[in-house]
This record gives structure tokens, sequence and C-alpha cells, in this order.
């Protein structure tokens, strides 16, 4: 059975097993790449080469006894590739927004890539789109650090209350959890939208009779 929900396409295809589209963005450099092949590969290259446009690559993932298959889609981050990687972001189910926390610019552009993904990708409600906000390269240590914690998760609270986690593609640090999460948060966000309605029961019967409409009224004025 194929669902497609209000955002992206995510499909299950049998009662356990749904197929999420992930996109990786961030500056050129930051570790994308890295962060793919070691959470499908668990390789590290030390001398990994810019992405051309896209690549991608699945991956299985349980989390909470479902299994997702991860369609994770690698993005060139370099300013020239833009044309290139833009058309590949519609549809997708989850935006791993990535910096480097040793590069400050790389960092403040998040911002841009968030709003690029948004227009790029159709998504008119960007408050309920699953975001993942990635701090890459913590293994570099506190002396070359340029972006500190705190710094980041404010910028992810003051954005929607964003996701945020710190990772090290080198020495795989966090890179299983980044995407367990980012999982969680779809997950999360999808109940959400799949039953807008839980919680707001409403007794028309006890409502003053002028706000009762008339089709309420009939129904009420029987059980009176
Ligand atoms: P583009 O494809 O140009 O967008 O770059 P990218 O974001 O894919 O970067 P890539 O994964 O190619 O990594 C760039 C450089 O950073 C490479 O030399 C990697 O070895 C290095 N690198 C990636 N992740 C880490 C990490 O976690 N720690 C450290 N110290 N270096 C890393
Ligand atoms: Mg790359």
């Amino acid at each position: 059975m194929a669902v497609n929900n209000v955002q992206g396409r995510h499909v299950r295809q049998s009662s356990k097993n749904t197929l999420l589209k992930v996109v990786i963005l961030g500056d050129g450099g930051v570790g994308k790449s890295c962060l793919m092949n070691r959470f499908v590969s668990n390789h590290f290259d030390e001398h990994s080469f810019h992405t051309i446009g896209v690549e991608f690559l699945n991956k299985d993932i349980e989390i909470n006894g479902e299994i997702y298959t991860l369609q994770i889609w690698d993005t060139a981050g370099q300013e020239r590739f833009k044309s290139l990687r833009t058309p590949f972001y519609r549809g997708s189910d989850i935006c791993l927004l990535t910096y480097a926390v040793d590069d400050r610019a790389s960092f403040r552009n998040l911002q841009m890539w968030r709003s690029e993904f948004l227009f790029y990708a159709d998504v008119r409600e960007g408050a309920a789109f699953p975001f993942i906000v990635v701090g890459n390269k913590v293994d570099v240590g506190a002396g070359r650090r340029e972006v500190a914690g705190d710094e980041a998760r404010a910028w992810c609270a003051e954005h929607g209350g964003l996701l945020y986690v710190e990772t090290s593609a080198k020495d795989a640090t966090n890179v299983e959890e980044a995407f367990s999460l980012a999982v969680e948060g779809w997950a999360r966000l999808e109940a959400r939208l799949d039953r807008p309605y839980v919680g707001e029961t409403v007794d028309l019967r006890r409502q003053p009779p002028e706000q009762r409409s008339s089709c309420c009224l009939a129904a009420g004025s029987a059980a009176e």
C-alpha cells in the first residue's frame, strides 16, 4: 500500500516498512558525504572529494520495532552546483541541515540552507517540517571549535525548536543517532498531522443554543 503525506512522499511498503527520503544539506566541506558513508557503510574517507550534483544510498534502520528504509540524498554544498542539487529536494520527508563546528561561516549559512530547501521542496509549512540540525566534526576538540553547542541550540530554539545533534563522521560519534533522531522527529510530526482532531471532542449539548448550527440543533433537540 502506498501512502503520500502532506509534505513528503513517504511510502509504506508493507505494514512494517516505511520508505523515507532524507536530504542532507550544508556548505561544501562540512562532511555531508562522510556522514552518509559513515552511516551506510561505516567507512570514513580522510580525503573525500567535493560532491558534484547529488548521490544517494539506501539504508534500513529499526526504530521502536518499525523498519524504515532511508533513501539518503547527499547533495553538493558548493554554490556553483546549486542548479544541480535543488531539483532533488521535492518529495523529501526529512532534511539534515549540516554545519561543521570548526567553521562559523557554515553555521551562519544554516538559515540560507533552510530557506533554499523550503523554496525548492515547495514546503508550505516550514514549522511542520522535520529538520534536524547537525553540528559535525566535534572530534576537532575545543581548541579548534568556532561554534559552541549552546549557540547552536539557541538558533534551533529560535527557528521553531529544531532538533540538534553533534556528530563526528570521523570517529563515528552520534552518526546513527542523528538519523534515528531525525526519523523519530518525523514520526512525531506525522502522528500529529494524521490525527489533527485528537483531544478536541466537543459536547454540542453544552453549547448555548445560539452557537449551534442548524444540523447540530436538530441532533441536540432530539436528545433533550
Ligand atoms: P561537498 O560535497 O563539497 O558539499 O562537501 P561535504 O560536505 O560532502 O564534505 P565531505 O564529506 O567531502 O568532507 C570534507 C572534508 O572534511 C574531508 O576532508 C573529510 O575527511 C573531512 N571530514 C568529514 N567529516 C569529518 C569529521 O567528522 N571530522 C573531521 N575532523 N573531518 C571530517
Ligand atoms: Mg559531498
